[in-house]
């Protein structure tokens, strides 16, 4: 027999289920995007399914995005979705666990941190790395599992540049298994329940302790060798933040908020350049103009990257976009509402205690925004920014690239987010993935081993490709 919970008054409709306070889990485990599709055309852009006893209230369309990124602290907020995951991960005294105002100064001081200046430094440095890791590439052509090398990419570029030399030179030794059993706590369960006893969580407590020390550390060895020129962020979070009140940001917050970017980066990051790669194997073409695209800005494929030739790389750009649009790495997003919400334009009203769900990886692959919405066609973005004459939202640093010209929240495409909690490492992110992918197709292309994309992995935190192997082949240009 298909249950119904009993709706309260004016309670959006509930999608029927079988197994009490388990209710939608597995299907919606299963193939999330067939489960918010076949949903919205039963119920429309608003409906309640039950998650482990969870109200869980999708919102889908444009309007839906906007009412989940645009909603008010006073409705509504992110640390009550997101606090049981991160806090243990993070540590104390930021992000989550602190009150919005204050997430809110950190982000800022993140934000300033990712200075033009900062990141003008980070091209060569990015562009270093990767021409290192793919120089064991030295077949003319294999299989690669590429979730693995793009974890690793990103890892060490984010961690050269975002967290310090110090950090990155003991990737190889120590810091690499603390960052393994830290992520292991990074995972879907521990949202929906706190300080589950399970052995990862042992792992990730301590793991969290040594991370903290080990920056803590640094932060000292760096104030006795007195070392001013470094671009990285543990250097302006320990020099230069403030907060308003007139307290400086404490060694141990900054360490946190470090941990924090790190995760925020990681697998978002890595996932994205993973999926850029098999779109890119599914349309070989690309390659060339890609590589041709380089040559138009630089000169020749030889010279080496800069921060000003990074900017000009559209087409790098817009592969990026497009994979993002198709693959966006965070599936929903999430906030608890603390008093009863109406829905703008509908009869409905949410009932406090539930959770309030955005979706916009629907809205960015429905056919009615884009055209032929499900193909990967990076030069669509050339036309989209012709017409809509590459309007920036107005709160954020142009940095001249990426997909800041719809970060409105009433938009299809929110990969990073809008309102208060929009992605403050998105210009870094794309500057990231573009450098990577510009060093790896000046000498390789690649090829899909069964001419077919790989499936999504929906169990993870982030959408990762399953069975993510591709084939490598070296480009004699
Ligand atoms: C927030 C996506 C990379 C740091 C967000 C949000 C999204 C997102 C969707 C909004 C979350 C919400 O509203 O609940 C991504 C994607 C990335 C990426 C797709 C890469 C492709 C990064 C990087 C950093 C970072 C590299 C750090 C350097 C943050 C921070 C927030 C955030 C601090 C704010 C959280 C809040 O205010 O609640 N990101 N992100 N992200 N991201 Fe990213």
């Amino acid at each position: 027999n298909v249950l119904y919970a009993r709706p309260h008054s004016n309670e959006p409709p509930i999608v029927p289920y079988w197994v009490p306070f388990v209710g939608s889990a597995v299907t919606m485990g299963i193939d999330p995007i067939k489960f918010y599709r076949e949903n919205q055309k039963k119920y429309g852009d608003y409906y309640t399914f039950i998650l482990l006893g969870r109200r869980m209230v999708t919102c889908l369309g444009t309007e839906g995005n906007n009412f989940v990124f645009n909603a008010k602290i006073a409705d509504v907020n992110a640390e009550d979705a997101y606090r049981s995951l991160t806090v243990p991960v993070f540590g104390r005294g930021v992000v989550y666990d602190v009150e919005n105002a204050i997430l809110m100064e950190q982000k800022k001081f993140v934000k300033s941190g990712l200075s033009v200046e900062n990141l003008r430094a980070y091209v060569p440095m990015i562009e270093m790395e990767t021409k290192n890791y793919i120089a064991r590439w030295n077949m003319k052509s294999a299989v690669e599992n590429i979730y693995h090398v793009t974890s690793q990419l990103i890892i060490m570029t984010a961690s050269r540049c975002l967290l310090g030399e110090e950090v990155r030179s003991k990737l190889d030794e120590s810091f690499a298994q603390i960052f393994h059993d830290l992520d292991g706590g990074f995972q879907p369960i521990n949202f929906l329940f706190e300080n589950l006893p399970i052995p990862s969580n042992k792992l990730r407590d301590q793991a969290h302790v040594k991370m903290h020390n080990f920056f803590l550390e640094i932060m000292k060895a760096r104030r006795e060798s007195n070392i001013k020129d470094r671009h990285d962020i543990m250097q302006y979070l320990t020099t230069e933040c403030k907060y308003k009140d007139g307290r400086k940001l404490s060694d141990e917050e900054s360490a946190n908020i470090m941990i924090a970017m790190l995760m925020a980066g990681q697998h978002t990051s890595s996932t994205t350049s993973a999926w850029a790669l098999f779109f890119l194997a599914e349309n070989p073409e690309l390659f060339e103009q890609l590589r041709q695209e380089q040559i138009k800005v630089l000169g020749s494929l030889d010279a080496p990257l800069t921060f000003d030739a990074i900017k000009k790389l559209t087409l790098h750009d817009n592969v990026v976009r497009e994979t993002l649009r198709l693959r966006s790495p965070l599936l929903c997003i999430m906030r608890k509402v603390v008093r009863d919400l109406p829905i703008p334009n509908t009869n409905y009203v949410i009932p406090k205690g539930s959770y309030i769900q955005g979706v916009p990886t629907i809205s960015s692959r429905s056919d009615e925004y884009f055209e032929q919405a499900e193909k990967f066609n990076p030069h669509r973005w050339e036309i989209f920014d012709k017409q809509n004459n590459k309007e920036h939202d107005d709160d954020f640093v142009d940095y001249g690239f990426g997909a800041l010209n719809m970060s409105k929240a009433r938009s299809p495409f929110l990969p990073f987010g809008a309102g208060r909690h929009r992605c403050i490492g998105e210009p870094f992110a794309y500057l990231q993935i573009k450098t990577i992918l510009a060093t790896i197709v000046r000498t390789f292309k690649f090829e899909l081993p069964d001419n077919k994309l790989p499936e999504c992995d929906f169990t993870t935190m982030v959408v990762r490709p399953k069975d993510p192997f591709i084939r490598y082949v070296r480009v004699d240009y």
